[in-house]
């Protein structure tokens, strides 16, 4: 595709990063999930939309693990909740996410992506391009998640009256904790018993260090730890039911070892991840 197609803001270049740790993951014989489609969307990102390459070797093992694992873990619980009934999924901060395409879906499945419209656009210039099709009823819904998007989704076709799998994958970081409390609180109004929150959580020690190392909050431009505005609560049980959710947190560690991926000695930024299955139960 052409290099001159539309433009990330730095925030969306993030799903870039992630799309080329699927792309690598991909290639693997033993792998957790297969992306036919990340590759493509790093091809068209070019490299006017890479992730700092200068970063250290143990920081580039961290993303790798945690996109791997929270990506395997996303898959299990949106194909779970499906096969419990769930018809409707919505992606929030989808990215390049390309699960619309890539899960096998039952029947009359309606899946939801949102993100900021500049990155919808990207996205998709290189879905038309490359021809992909949905294997689901693929609805983009072009908006920003510090702002009011349940009207939006609402307009898109989205059914509060029916169970719904959410995912906020890799994004909570990107809001402020304000924000952060709004998007799972909003959730929890458009969600009926039985919906599902698949989320992933920063770690706070990670945040708390890129702080004390940039004091001036100066960075790299690719710096993908410069763009978080936040870092998931410790309590996140506690968060998450005080907002209408019953959790189970996983720790990342956990997670990577019982998909026979044990962490790295060189992942230890992953500290603090975590990795979140929530029901609404009220
Ligand atoms: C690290 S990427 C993850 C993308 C995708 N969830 C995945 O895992 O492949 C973070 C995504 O959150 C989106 N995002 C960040 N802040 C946002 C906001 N205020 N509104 C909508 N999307 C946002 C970015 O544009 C980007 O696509």
């Amino acid at each position: 595709m052409s290099a001159d197609g539309p433009v990330l803001p730095a925030v969306g270049v993030t799903a870039v990063g992630v799309a080329a740790v699927r792309a690598a993951e991909s290639e693997r014989a033993e792998r957790l999930f297969t992306d036919p489609l990340a590759a493509g969307f790093v091809r068209a990102a070019g490299s006017r939309h890479r992730l700092d390459g200068a970063e250290g070797r143990g920081r580039h093992a961290s993303l790798v693990a945690w996109v791997i694992v929270r990506t395997r873990f996303l898959d299990d619980l949106v194909l779970d909740a499906c096969a419990r009934g769930c018809r409707q999924v919505v992606i929030l901060g989808a990215g390049l996410d390309a699960r619309a395409f890539r899960l096998s879906w039952p029947d009359k499945l309606r899946l939801f992506e949102i993100d900021l419209p500049q990155v919808l656009e990207f996205k998709e210039h290189v879905v038309r391009a490359e021809g992909w099709r949905p294997s689901c009823e693929r609805i983009t819904v072009p908006v920003d998640l510090s702002e009011d998007w349940s009207g939006p989704l609402g307009e898109a076709g989205f059914d509060a009256g029916r169970p719904v799998a959410w995912v906020a994958e890799g994004l909570l970081a990107y809001l402020t904790p304000e924000a952060s409390d709004s998007l799972v609180v909003r959730a929890a109004e458009l969600s009926v018993p039985r919906s599902r929150l698949g989320l992933t959580l920063a770690s706070s020690r990670r945040l708390q260090a890129w702080r004390e190392a940039h004091p001036d909050g100066k960075s790299k431009q690719g710096d993908y730890v410069a763009l978080w505005r936040s870092a998931g609560p410790e309590q996140a049980t506690g968060w998450l039911a005080s907002h209408g959710w019953q959790a189970e947190v996983f720790d990342m560690a956990e997670r990577a070892a019982s998909y026979g991926r044990p962490l790295e000695q060189d992942a230890r930024h992953l500290n603090g991840a975590r990795l979140v299955d929530a029901e609404r139960r009220w």
